[in-house]
């Protein structure tokens, strides 16, 4: 039998809950599909900081190394706002996706069929949304340097550095061009090189690298007019390749054409090594301990944690299905209601959904 070790880091907010309905889900698909799997849980986030005085500590970092693939909730909330910023959750998960390496953030953004009329844009527009955002995760103004606050000038200044070198961007493209090839082979790479430099050197890069590959079409966005396509007309795109801040920016965007941001998985990978796997979404305070917060994201990111991560492809569709048959039901959690819909709260939904496996 086909033995697997994950992390699992619940964090923090809704968390805990999403991630208890996550771990009876994947303890039935093991049950299923005849493999075994050990669940290790760490601290990470705030409640490591809580406990050790750090969001990402040693023990849980070296945990996640060791394992087979990592998956994480969320992490985050106001009462730290007030920290120094190594000490804040947010520091403890780019700790987490630089330690292990993490460049490549996939997130796939996929209307279900049962949740066309949940979106704020009308049907005709989202009905067609099939994409995948392309992030670029250890790079750029999130990690550049120099970086800080001058304070010996009269008003306060502060400031960062959107850096990129060209073989940070190959690697990105190459991912892009894989994710691509599986698919409709059309890649839009986002940037602002009308602007900015470390843009020109992203799109001659990617302009570079995709040309050589006559199967692939490539075009350009601007990051602006990226934004504005979205909204206008979401079905145009199929992968975007985009950096790190832009990628953040457009992801959010582009959950919100499936309905709930509550629905949106990612996948955090490097070429070798264990991935992490996580929802868009963030942790959610002023829900958080009701029991009405949405599990699905992170199961759809499990189910890309058994797919891409451990080659567990057929229980990973088992879950997807499991999904689709309780939303196709009318089942929804707050976040996703409409007046038709039967609410259900997180825990009760995750069983709907477990009965379906
Ligand atoms: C995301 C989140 C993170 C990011 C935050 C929590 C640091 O917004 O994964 O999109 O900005 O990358
Ligand atoms: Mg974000």
């Amino acid at each position: 039998m086909k033995k697997y070790k994950i992390v699992l880091l619940s964090g923090d907010g809704i968390g805990p809950e999403i991630s208890e309905v996550s771990k009876k889900v994947l303890k039935k698909l093991s049950k299923n599909h005849n493999f075994d799997i050990e669940i290790i849980e760490k601290l990470f986030g705030g409640i490591a900081y809580e406990k050790y005085g750090t969001p990402a500590p040693d023990e849980t970092l070296d945990q996640c190394k060791k394992s087979d693939a990592v998956l994480l909730a969320c992490v985050g909330d106001i009462k730290y706002d007030s920290l120094a910023r190594e000490l804040r959750p947010e520091s403890g998960l780019l700790k987490l996706r630089s330690a292990l390496n993490l460049f490549a953030n996939i997130r796939p953004v996929k209307i279900r069929k049962s949740l066309l009329d949940s979106s704020t844009l009308k049907k005709e527009i989202v009905e067609h949304v099939d994409l995948i955002v392309v992030r670029e995760l250890i790079g750029g103004i999130y990690f550049g340097k120099p970086r800080g606050h001058i304070t010996n000038t009269q008003i306060p200044k502060a400031f960062n550095t959107m850096i990129y070198d060209s073989a940070e961007i190959e690697r990105i493209t190459e991912i892009a061009i894989k994710i691509a090839k599986q698919r409709n082979k059309k890649i839009c790479s986002v940037d602002k090189s009308n602007v900015l430099e470390v843009s020109q050197l992203w799109r001659d890069t990617v302009l570079n690298i995709a040309l050589k590959d006559k199967d692939i079409s490539l075009s350009n966005m601007y990051v602006d007019n990226a934004a504005m396509q979205l909204v206008k007309d979401p079905g145009q795109f199929d992968v975007i390749l985009t950096s790190n801040l832009f990628g953040d920016i457009l992801s959010d965007l582009a959950a919100m054409l499936t309905g709930s941001i509550g629905m949106l998985p990612s996948a955090s990978l490097n070429n070798n090594g264990p991935g992490v796997f996580e929802p868009v979404h963030g942790s959610a305070p002023d829900i958080a301990g009701k029991n009405m917060a949405n599990p699905i994201a992170m199961l759809l990111s499990a189910s890309m944690m058994l797919k891409i991560g451990l080659n567990e492809e057929k229980a990973a569709e088992n879950l997807e299905t499991a999904v689709d048959k309780v939303l196709s039901n009318g089942f929804r959690t707050a976040d996703l209601a409409d007046g038709s819909s039967k609410v259900l709260s997180c825990s009760e939904i995750g069983d709907k959904i477990i009965n379906e496996i």
